[in-house]
């Protein structure tokens, strides 16, 4: 079961895609959370990341395919995987197409389609965990006590391209560079798509029942 999530930055993906992968018993890994895991750790991928990502903007293609390919190479199980974030440009995902060529390809790439109205309310809500990254809303999905993540007790706290401007970028980015991909994998016959405008609860279910079929 090879899947990737695709959406506007908001969208869900990073929530969805912890109860996706449980669910099907496949890893999953975010290209965001592997850069702020490099930033955190002060090495030079992360801080070369950071330049891009503050302003909203792709960190170069080269960078961030070598980053996830070895991440493959490393966690992918014999069961899968589930990329959440890559891939976002045509390179990228020549790049995955490429290196699973001769593992029948990609099974599914699944859209979590959201409006741009509560993409920007939800982002303007988000904390995320400052170890494990789990995401929380302040208004929608509040952590058990405040300010503390109620997996491994991690510390809260707002990403810096979340403010306004960055996600005014990272929304324009996406349509130029990442949209299109919809296309690439609407004709290849792997697109799924799914109302990401509902509850996480009803969210997630759409999303196991879409992907049922293809896991069997
Ligand atoms: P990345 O970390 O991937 O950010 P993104 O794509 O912009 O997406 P987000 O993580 O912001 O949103 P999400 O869809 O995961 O939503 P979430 O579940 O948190 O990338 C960041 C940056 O890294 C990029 O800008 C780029 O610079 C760089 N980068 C990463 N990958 C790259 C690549 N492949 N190539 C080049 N550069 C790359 O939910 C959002 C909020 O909504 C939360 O508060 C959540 O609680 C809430 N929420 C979720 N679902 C619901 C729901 N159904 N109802 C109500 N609230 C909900
Ligand atoms: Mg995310």
């Amino acid at each position: 079961m090879k899947v990737i999530l695709l959406g506007l930055p908001g969208a869900g993906k990073g929530t969805q895609a912890e109860r996706v992968s449980g669910e099907l018993g496949i890893p999953r890994v975010s290209s965001g959370d592997l850069f702020r895991d490099h930033q955190k750790r002060g090495t030079e991928l992360g801080r070369l990341a950071r330049s891009y990502m503050e302003r909203g903007a792709l960190v170069p293609d080269d960078v961030t395919i070598g980053m996830v390919m070895e991440w493959i190479a490393d966690n992918a199980s014999p069961g899968g995987f589930l990329l959440d974030g890559f891939p976002r440009t045509r390179s990228q995902a020549e790049a995955l197409d490429e290196a699973l060529a001769g593992e029948g390809g990609l099974d599914a790439a699944v859209l979590i389609d959201v409006s741009r109205a509560e993409l920007v309310r939800r982002l303007s809500g988000r904390i995320l965990c400052s170890r494990c990254q789990t995401p929380y809303n302040r208004r929608e999905a509040p952590p058990g006590e405040p300010g503390k993540c109620d997996r491994c007790g991690g510390e809260l706290y707002q990403r810096a391209d979340d403010k306004p401007e960055a996600v005014e970028k990272r929304i324009e980015v996406y349509v130029q560079d990442t949209e299109p991909l919809v296309a690439h994998y609407r004709e290849g016959g792997k697109l799924i798509r799914v109302d990401g405008e509902r509850s996480v609860a009803e969210v997630g279910d759409a999303l196991i029942r879409a992907l049922q079929p293809v896991a069997t």
